[in-house]
């Protein structure tokens, strides 16, 4: 059986006093019988480890430079993100590769760092709208997970997978329960082809989660959970996310 995680992408958003009183309200709700975490922006891990640790919330960040150390400017090493306590980190999310340029190949580099130092990169793949309508979810899924299975060949089934469909993301437009299992279980698949380990691996769905819809796609065979964008930012949303994900 593998124990559900809800995973808080809180994108750019925050403030001191945001940050403060939300964690306040998702800590007061425990316990989960969910794994829980927030992915906060880099500034705030310091304030979040604080507020989170010896607590049973776990926190990332949202991205990881590929590289160790050394001149790249702005970029944030995953051996910093292991000194502030972060567990995951998101790689590849679809903004990121949209707005960064990030391909395939770089989001593999990136999971591979953040894994050498024992952060879980948490690697989201999805498809556009225009690539859904064209009939090519399938073929884009797989491409932009197999970059990352070649790159981390045996470690692969450390990873955590985050399907999230482009247009499905801050959009209130969620795949529906079955249209998100159905790419799952293709994921899945692959991951069988890839390593013994694949049947323990957790796969969340990412894309306008909220507490109406959460229960319908967590009870899908290969949906492990959810990484929630906006009701990541509520607290009441949220908690009601984590409760569902029992
Ligand atoms: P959303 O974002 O829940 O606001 O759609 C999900 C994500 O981008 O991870």
């Amino acid at each position: 059986m593998r124990r559900k995680l809800v995973v808080g992408n809180w994108k750019m958003h925050g403030s001191h006093a945001a940050n403060a009183e939300l964690l306040a309200g998702v800590l007061a709700a425990k316990p989960y019988l969910a794994d829980v975490a927030m992915c906060v922006p880099f500034p705030y891990l310091s304030e979040v480890a604080v507020a989170l640790t010896g607590s049973h919330l776990l926190w990332g960040a949202q991205d990881v430079s590929a590289h160790e150390q050394g001149a790249y400017t702005g970029e944030v090493s995953s051996t910093m993100l292991a000194e502030f306590g972060c567990r995951y980190a998101i790689v590849g999310h679809s903004e990121r590769r949209a707005c960064h340029n990030e391909t395939d190949q770089l989001v593999a580099d990136k999971a591979k760092a953040a894994l050498a130092h024992g952060v879980t990169p948490i690697v989201c793949v999805g498809e556009t709208l225009a690539q859904r309508e064209a009939g090519e979810t399938e073929m884009v899924v797989k491409r932009q997970l197999s970059a990352v299975i070649h790159t981390l060949t045996h470690c692969i089934g450390e990873i955590v997978v985050a399907y999230e469909p482009v247009w499905a993301i801050g959009t209130g437009r969620t795949a529906t329960p079955e249209q998100a299992q159905e790419v799952h279980a293709l994921l899945r698949k692959q991951l069988h082809a890839a390593t013994p380990h694949a049947g323990g691996m957790r796969l969340l769905y990412g894309g306008s989660v909220k507490p109406d819809n959460a229960a319908a796609l967590f009870a899908q065979p290969d949906i492990d959970g959810g990484l929630i964008g906006g009701a990541s930012l509520k607290a009441g949303d949220f908690v009601a996310i984590c409760r569902a994900a029992a």
